[in-house]
């Protein structure tokens, strides 16, 4: 059996830090772990020029313990009034990486997102131009469809057109949680990817409303059955370079979550590479790790990969029933749970 497993240092390429005291208690968790993060413009307000995603850039930079080396890769909050010049220049100028695209009311803080793919078309056409990544939260918010249905939804009627309109237009689509964005990414060309989150690979919808409603697994897109938590995991494990990790670890306030219309999000960060490996273990996949982990989303981002190399090794980690995120308690992904793997210190 394999008693430890080194790796290329991983990046995370999707993940929420929000801001002010939340930033300072959840950062360290994903810099000791992560050498670079895409982090999400999903602020109250929302991140939304290249002046506000440099000031917020030095607001996590300003709190990142000393010992820990760290580089936040910064997007832009898409609205209808985007600026495509502001947001070539911040690109351009190296403070953008991406741009977030929500679908206006999909999830937490996306009021301000696009309320219809047509206000966005110059500004989508200007980054097909200079290759810029679009991340995509990859649901409808059309009240006539089923919460369970609104990825595969968004896939046929929104991203497909998109993609046969704009062929060139690089896409990650965030967070896919269905065997149809599994198939539908791995149909496409080389220009579209998609990240998978430890919960994903982890649980199904059961997870969420056997037994009692558990607000902790409660995240958007939401767990969905079973087969596609089995064809996330094929994707993950399968070696495409098309498939890569992004936590989207998203902490709110345990009293924020466990309230009669609770947050949606998973704090994973704390164990997240324990979490992930444990997966790939499970699949007979230990061999195809650090692609996913640390050589697919670099290279689909045109970025270097990292120097230097981090080592887990075969050794239970006990996940914390809660964690004191710098003076407000959160539940993290795994809580009260034994994994059994251990990223050495
Ligand atoms: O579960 C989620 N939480 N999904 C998202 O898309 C946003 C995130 C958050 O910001 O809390
Ligand atoms: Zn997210």
């Amino acid at each position: 059996m394999t008693e430890a497993i080194t790796i290329r240092r991983p990046d995370d390429w999707h993940l929420h830090l929000r801001d002010e005291d939340m930033l300072r208690g959840v950062l360290p968790h994903t810099a000791r772990q992560f050498a670079r993060a895409i982090v999400m413009p999903n602020l109250s307000p929302p991140v939304t020029t290249a002046q506000a995603a440099a000031a917020y850039r030095q607001r996590i930079l300003k709190v990142l313990p000393q010992d820990l080396d760290f580089a936040p890769l910064m997007t832009c909050y898409l609205t209808d009034d985007t600026d495509p010049d502001d947001l070539a220049r911040g690109y351009a100028e190296g403070v953008f990486t991406a741009a977030k695209l929500y679908p206006a009311g999909a999830t937490t803080n996306s009021a301000n997102g696009v309320t219809a793919i047509a206000n966005i078309r110059r500004v989508l056409e200007r980054m097909q131009e200079i290759g810029m990544v679009l991340c995509v939260h990859g649901e409808v918010t059309d009240p006539e469809i089923d919460i369970f249905d609104r990825e595969a939804v968004f896939i046929e009627r929104i991203l497909a057109p998109l993609l046969r309109e704009m062929p060139g237009l690089r896409v990650v689509l965030e967070h896919a949680t269905t065997e149809q964005a599994v198939d539908y990414v791995l149909a496409s060309g080389e220009n579209v990817a998609a990240t998978i989150t430890p919960q994903h690979l982890h649980i199904n919808r059961n997870a969420m409303l056997v037994g009692g409603m558990r607000p902790h697994a409660y995240c958007l897109p939401v767990p969905k059955r079973e087969k596609h938590r089995l064809a996330l995991r094929r994707a993950a494990t399968s070696g495409s370079e098309k498939f890569f990790l992004g936590t989207d670890s998203a902490p709110h306030s345990q009293s924020a979550k466990e309230s009669g219309c609770g947050c949606a999000g998973i704090f994973n960060a704390p164990h997240a590479l324990e979490s992930y490996l444990t997966v790939f273990d499970e699949e007979g996949a230990l061999d195809r790790f650090e692609a996913f982990a640390s050589e697919n989303g670099p290279r689909f981002y045109r970025l270097p990969l990292n120097e230097g190399t981090v080592t887990l090794e075969r050794a239970p980690t006990d996940v914390p029933e809660t964690i004191d995120a710098a003076g407000t308690a959160v539940i993290p992904f795994h809580a009260g749970q034994r994994l059994g793997w251990r990223l050495r210190a």
